[in-house]
Parts: structure tokens; sequence; C-alpha cells
């Protein structure tokens, strides 16, 4: 019967006897088991009945096979190796075959990993870098691989961005949890593209905003959608340069509608946050989740009345009771773990999520209606995000104040803040609240551009 101590004893039987009982076993599964078991190789195995065994048409057997000739380390295999890497339909058995290649570390073998590296497929061309850093110093391999940092594949350039052209920091830059005090627990009363100009890099560690809604509200004039959309795009470009290597961007949005203006024509609605989304990704800004928000049907403008009585096809305008929470962070090589372990203990644990949060990506929270400003975010979204995407002692910032929801909800998390708000109705009707207990637990600094630029001098 065909155990693995058999295998085992078979092996260390003497050359040739795993080869004839390969012979003896043609289904798939032990030739498999076999292949499998081997374990640790003699230098002197016999592999010669291996070359056969990449024909077979299971691809488990033949992804064994390419591992098995990856542990006799012998460079006469490589040409049978590069015909799997090149040529086996399936991209396991193909990555294995130069992953096989790639272990044994030899000048020939390098050779054919260049040529891998123009396959068409990129987890094979990752693999292939993978067997080549083995080399990293040498000047034929850094030439080939530097060149990558501008292939079109997303994957391979980041992997040679980070081997050979990430920045090495300055070792006297401020430390990751740290933040300066000029900048903590401020409002601005300004323009944040401006404003974030005059900071400096690296500033901040987690952004959560929610911006005009192009015309659909008044306190927000914008001469066409691509102007709005450039404008968003300028915003969120100072935002990644202020923010902290991998922090988080978190950017409420929603599609709108422009009312139409007359019955001859008809409304139009905006996808801002599809739209925005491709002008994020460009400046460096990776994708991380889209959190939905849920609101009761109760809350939002009603669009079906009309559907509900004609009920024809066409014509149906669901009622929208979602808006998008987009998550993003700066794009770095490092992980995130590298973020966390950045905090001391303390830090960590008093900044843990406690029981209650939520598991989903749709998040079921009521609206906020406000007597001054028409479009508050609810604290308890405020909430959510601060405490799922900074640690305490953190700088949140919302270059999009409004009437100050982000700041104070962050206070009252053990977070600093940043607002800017250009309009001053809005900047005084938050300076207006500090006596009701909503700025007033530790101090908050009211300031025009002006006074800002005096603080940060
Ligand atoms: C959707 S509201 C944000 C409301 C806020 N999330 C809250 O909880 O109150 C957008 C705000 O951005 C402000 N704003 C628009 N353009 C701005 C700019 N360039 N700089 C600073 N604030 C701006 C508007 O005046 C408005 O108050």
């Amino acid at each position: 019967m065909l155990t693995k101590e058999y295998i085992k004893d078979l092996k260390s039987n003497g050359n040739g006897a795993i080869g004839h009982l390969v012979k003896d076993y043609k289904d798939s599964a032990s030739l498999t088991f076999i292949l499998e078991n081997l374990g640790q190789l003699p230098k002197d195995f016999d592999g010669s009945f291996l070359p056969e065994l990449l024909t077979h048409k299971n691809a488990s057997v033949r992804l064994w096979a390419v591992k098995t000739f990856g542990k006799l380390d012998n460079e006469e295999y490589l040409a049978t190796l590069k015909k799997t890497a090149l040529t086996d339909i399936d991209t396991t058995v193909r990555r294995e075959a130069v992953s096989s290649i790639g272990r044994m570390r030899t000048k020939k073998g390098q050779e054919i990993l260049f040529n891998i590296l123009e396959d068409k497929d990129p987890k094979i061309i990752s693999q292939a870098i993978r067997g080549l850093l083995v080399f990293k110093g040498e000047k034929a391999v850094d030439e080939k691989l530097k060149a990558l940092v501008n292939h079109e594949n997303e994957m391979v350039r980041t992997v040679i961005y980070k081997e050979y052209f990430a920045e090495v920091k300055d070792k006297n830059a401020q430390p990751h949890t740290e933040s300066f005090d000029y900048l903590k627990n401020v409002i601005v009363n300004g323009d944040n593209i401006e404003t974030m100009k005059l900071l400096k890099d690296e500033s901040i560690h987690l952004t959560f905003t929610s911006p005009p809604y192009y015309n659909a509200r008044d306190y927000s004039i914008y001469p066409s959608y691509k102007h709005y959309l450039e404008f968003l795009a300028d915003v969120f470009k100072e935002v990644h340069r202020i923010t902290k290597e991998g922090r988080f961007l978190i950017v409420n949005t929603s599609p709108i509608i422009i009312p139409r203006i007359s019955r001859s024509h008809s409304s139009k609605r905006y996808p801002i946050p599809f739209d925005i989304h491709p002008y994020l990704m460009e400046m460096g800004w990776e994708f991380i989740d889209d959190i939905v928000w849920l609101k009761p049907e109760a809350s939002v403008k009603n669009r079906i009345g009309g559907f509900m009585q004609h009920r024809k096809p066409l014509g149906y305008k669901p009622n929208s009771v979602t808006e998008y929470l987009m998550v993003y962070r700066k794009s770095t090589e490092k992980l995130l773990d590298w973020n966390i372990r950045e905090y001391d203990w303390n830090t960590i644990l008093e900044s843990k999520v406690a029981d209650g949060y939520e598991t989903t990506n749709v998040w079921k929270i009521d609206p906020c209606f406000d007597k001054v400003h028409s479009a508050v975010f609810p604290v308890e979204l405020c909430k959510r995000v601060i405490q799922y995407y900074s640690y305490k002692g953190d700088l949140v910032f919302d270059p999009f104040g409004g009437s100050g929801t982000m700041g104070k909800t962050a206070k009252k998390l053990g977070r600093h803040f940043l607002l800017t708000e250009k309009d001053e109705t809005y900047f005084e009707y938050m300076q207006s609240k500090k006596s009701k207990d909503m700025f007033d637990t530790f101090e908050t600094k009211f300031l025009t551009l002006d006074n800002f630029k005096e603080t940060i001098k």
C-alpha cells in the first residue's frame, strides 16, 4: 500500500526506486501523493522520471513534478523548467516553475528569469522579480528590474518602486504619532487649499470630510461640473501631501440631482463618488473600502411618487437612501502593521474599539438636521470613522468643516482636530457653539487665515 513511510524508505533505498514506483501508479491522486511526500531529496536523486510527468493532464501532478525539480537544484533541468514556465496552461504550474528556477540561484537561471520578465501575466513576472531580487546589487539585474518601474501593471510597478526608488525617510522628521501643537484644535476661517498650503508635508493622521454637493446647495457655486471635480482634485492632492504615511482619507459623497429648469427639460444626476474616484487613484490614494451610509426612507426626498401613480417602465426613480463613505489610504509600500507599531502600548490599549462596532460596510444611521447648516454629519457617523481609523492623540482634519461636527466629535474621543471653513456664517456658528458644550472642554482656537499664518511662523 502507498504510505508516507513506504515512500520515505524507497527514496533512501538506492537510486531509481521512486521512478519505478511512479510507473506503477497512473492515477493523479497517487502520483500527487508520491511527489508530495518525497520531502528532502538526496543530491544524486534520479529525477529522470520527472519530465514525463510535466506532460500529465492533471495540473496538480505537474505542479508537484515542478516542485520536485526545484528540490533537485540541478542546472541540467533548467531548460525543462523554462519550457514549463513559458508554456504550461496552468498559471500555478508556471509560477512554480519560475519559483524553482529562482531557487536554483544560478547565472543561467538569471538569464531565463530575464526572459520571463517579458511575460504577459503579472503574477509570473512578479515571481521572476522575486527570483532576481536575490541578485540585487548586480548591475545587470538592477538595470533590468529598475526599468520595470514604468511597467503597465501596477503591482509590478509598486514592487520595483519599493525595492529601488522609495525615499529614505529623514531621521529627524516628526515621529509618526505626533503632530504640531499649532494645528491642534484649530478652526480656520479660510479657503482649505490656501490653508493647507501653509502646512508641512505629513502633518495630519486622518481626514474625514463631506465636500459641497456640486451646485445642489447654495453654499457653493461652480461654473461647471468639470470645474467642481478639478477643485476637489486640488483639495485632495493637498490633503494627500499633508497626510502622514499610510494614513486614511474618508470622503462622504453621493450622486446628486440638479433639478430641471422647466417641464420641457429633464433633471440631471451627477455620480460624484464615481467621478472623483479616478482622480484620487491617480494622485496616489489607494482604494480601501466603500462604506454605504443607509438612511431611513422617511428621511429622504420622495422621488418615487410619480412612478407610484403611473407605474410605467423607464420612469422608475427610486428614493435614494444611501450615501458613500469612500475609504482611501495614502499609498505606501509599508503595511498597516507598520503604522500600528508606531504607537505605544498604552495608546493602542486606550484606542481599542469597544464591543458593538459595525461589522458590515452598511451603516444604518439617521441623518441629522440643523437649523443653520443644511448638510451636517450625524455625530454617530463621525464617531465610527474616528474610532475605526485613528488613535487617541491623533490629529484629524476636515477641510470642509461646515458646522464642525467632526471637530467636536474628535475632541470627545480624545483626538485633536483641525477644521477649515471658508463661509463666515458657519465659522461664526461654530464659534457661537463654544458656550454650548461643543468646543469648551479644551481650548479651541478660532482663527482667520491671517491669524493662522501668524501662529505657524
Ligand atoms: C457638505 S458641507 C460640510 C458639513 C460638515 N460635514 C458638517 O458636519 O457640518 C461643506 C462645507 O464646505 C464649505 N466649503 C466649501 N468650499 C470650501 C473651501 N474652498 N474651503 C473651505 N470650506 C469650504 C462650505 O461652506 C460648507 O460649509
